[in-house]
């Protein structure tokens, strides 16, 4: 963790923030956050992500008494007192504490600034594998802290190669555990329409890619698909090549996924070039 972050309605040092044991954020994991780069001293698609995590409060009927422009200033102070040039920040507002310990109540806005690594060349070059799960994530599309499930599941992922899990619930296949997925068969792309977060770096694909079906689209296809990969803040655009030790396509990264990951790398420049 970088040095300073804002806990408590001030800038404070990270290894004093603190959070109330009876905060229904811990004793029932009601709680929002949300998670975007920094590169070059700037957060990258800032709008987007304050979008997303308003929205999130709004719809938990959590209080936030920050404005954006109170967000955008605390980030730009964290970013110059922690010198982060590159790196992830994570906002949290917590559910708070409630008389019946139920019930949301005032909670807390907390911004953290993390040390952010992207995953190993290898992976980009020869793909990674996502297990199945059956599963339906409750609110899907608000970014709640509720991982619960996959943390558990993470424990085996090791052991079996793989990298992370994709729901699929009914046959259709949602997202994976903190990405979203496309498949592209017969050179078109898609991507699930419903039960998902609407993902920030879906939503710039969906710029750059040239037509993208949202819709439902069943496990089997993904299986059958000639590329798939997974995309997300930490991870860019990564190639799916396996699915439960099943194969997908040629095994190997395919031309449009290779081609997207290229155009999602000059959208974060240009965004970077348009912040300066
Ligand atoms: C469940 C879930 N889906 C999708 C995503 C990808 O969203 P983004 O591209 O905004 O990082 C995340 C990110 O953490 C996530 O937790």
């Amino acid at each position: 963790m970088k040095p300073f972050c804002f806990a408590k309605q001030h800038i404070i040092p990270t290894d004093q923030a603190s959070i109330h044991p009876i905060d229904i954020g811990l004793i029932r994991g009601y709680a929002i956050f949300d998670f975007f780069r920094v590169e070059g001293y700037r957060p990258l698609f800032l709008e987007g992500y304050l979008d997303r995590f308003v929205a999130s409060a709004k719809s938990c009927a959590l209080p936030l008494d920050y404005s954006r422009n109170d967000i955008r200033d605390l980030v730009e102070t964290l970013i110059e007192k922690n010198d982060m040039e590159q790196g992830g920040i994570r906002m949290v507002l917590s559910g708070g504490i409630s008389d019946n310990k139920f019930s949301p109540a005032n909670g807390h806005l907390y911004i953290f600034c993390e040390p952010l690594k992207l995953p190993s060349q290898l992976k980009y070059e020869n793909g990674i594998q996502l297990l199945s799960q059956e599963y339906l994530r409750p609110l899907p599309e608000i970014k709640t802290t509720n991982y619960t499930l996959p943390v558990w599941l993470s424990l085996g992922w090791a052991n079996k190669n793989a990298e992370d899990v994709i729901y699929h619930h009914g046959g259709i296949i949602s997202e994976s555990s903190r990405s979203n997925i496309f498949i592209i068969k017969e050179g078109e792309i898609s991507t699930p329409r419903a039960n998902v977060l609407r993902g920030i770096t879906r939503k710039n694909i969906l710029k750059i890619a040239e037509e993208v079906q949202e819709r439902d689209i069943a496990f089997s296809e993904l299986l059958d698909a000639e590329e798939a990969f997974i995309c997300s803040t930490t991870k860019r655009i990564l190639p799916v090549t396996q699915i439960d030790g099943q194969r997908i396509g040629q095994g190997k990264p395919g031309k449009i996924t290779r081609s997207l990951m290229e155009k999602i790398e000059q959208l974060e420049l240009q965004d970077r070039a348009h912040a300066n």
